[in-house]
């Protein structure tokens, strides 16, 4: 009888301190929600010139989800962050004493990276982290310590409990006041695809070098001239500045030619369920596809344009030359 009671006092209290732990997250967080927007109308310019990376810590897990859905959905490349000494359980028991409140309550501690990594030809990183009391996870400062973000870009992400992302881009911004730092944004597990590129989009815009929308270029198939009607995207805009192109395209099913691209080109695809002959696609974010066959399809792709009366393509591996002066 006695232990029963006990139980339920312990359960009370524990459930108090969970919904404290949760109330001083969330506060943490809204507290400098109104600060500091500096950065917010700045626009990240992505031109063939420009890269980007997401660079991203995690310790178990979630981050690292959302890490590799926005390094797919923007042709980003993907840096993780590796501790040199790894986060056990018992060291993320934010309950306790654990190692990682001793990181977070000690303003010295730069806990070691075990990876090293070159962040010279990026342009643009987004940085991903887990909030730790309401702010970046110390690890993060040793990555600013240890390399050289000045020109770059930085655009946050974060994945919490529930706190915002507010609170640590300021600490970020605070640390360094010479860095680019974005608004940046918190993302949850269940966020959709939709969530992620409209991040994405909202952060980079790429710009065509002569900043005219290109609605239509010149394909040169095997010695022959076509017109690919352009989609008006970011994929677009994306492979205009990498023109011009000289590729050899390889068959594939009797419907298809492809070819790997050397640029990763943002993302929006979708399962258009019929291919039509002449239709020009991106598969994943770099494999350039022009269809010479109508089909029905289960697969997902990225639209880029339209080849109209595009003849059977035949069976081998053919040269296109895609220009943009028509
Ligand atoms: C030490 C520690 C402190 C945390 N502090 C917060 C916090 O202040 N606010 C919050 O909402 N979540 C907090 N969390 C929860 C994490 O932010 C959340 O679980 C995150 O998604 C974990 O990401 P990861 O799997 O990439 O490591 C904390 C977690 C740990 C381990």
């Amino acid at each position: 009888m006695n232990n029963k009671k006990e139980k339920s006092i312990l359960m009370i209290v524990t459930y108090g301190l969970i919904i404290c732990f949760v109330m001083l997250f969330t506060i943490t967080g809204c507290g400098h929600k109104e600060e500091d927007d500096n950065n917010k109308n700045d626009e990240v310019i992505i031109n063939s010139n420009n890269k980007s990376a997401v660079i991203y810590f995690s310790a178990t897990g979630t981050t690292k989800k959302i890490a590799q859905r926005i390094a797919e959905k923007s042709g980003s490349d993907i840096i993780e962050i590796i501790p040199k000494e790894k986060y056990k359980s018992e060291d993320l028991n934010y309950n306790s004493d654990c190692r990682a409140n001793r990181e977070q309550n000690d303003s010295s501690s730069r806990p070691e990276i075990e990876n090293t990594f070159d962040i010279n030809e990026y342009d643009t990183i987004f940085l991903g982290y887990p909030i730790w009391w309401g702010t970046i996870p110390k690890i993060i400062l040793t990555l600013l310590d240890n390399y050289d973000f000045n020109n770059k870009t930085i655009i946050p992400f974060c994945t919490s409990g529930s706190t915002g992302i507010s609170g640590s881009v300021n600490d970020l911004r605070n640390y360094n006041s010479n860095l680019i730092i974005k608004d940046g944004k918190r993302f949850s597990s269940s966020d959709s695809d939709e969530t992620i590129v409209n991040f994405i989009n909202e952060n980079i815009k790429i710009t065509n070098n002569s900043s005219e929308r290109v609605d239509s270029v010149k394909a040169i198939i095997d010695d022959q001239e076509f017109i690919i009607n352009l989609e008006n995207n970011e994929t677009v805009k994306g492979l205009i500045n990498m023109l011009p192109q000289e590729l050899n395209m390889n068959e594939l099913n009797g419907n298809e030619k492809y070819v790997y691209l050397d640029n990763k080109l943002p993302t929006l695809p979708y399962n258009p369920k019929r291919i039509n002959a002449g239709d020009v696609m991106l598969y994943g974010n770099n494999c350039l596809v022009i269809f010479y066959k109508s089909f029905d399809t289960s697969y997902s792709y990225t639209k880029i344009g339209h080849i109209d009366n595009l003849p059977d393509l035949g069976s081998g591996t053919i040269s296109v030359k895609i220009n943009k002066n028509l």
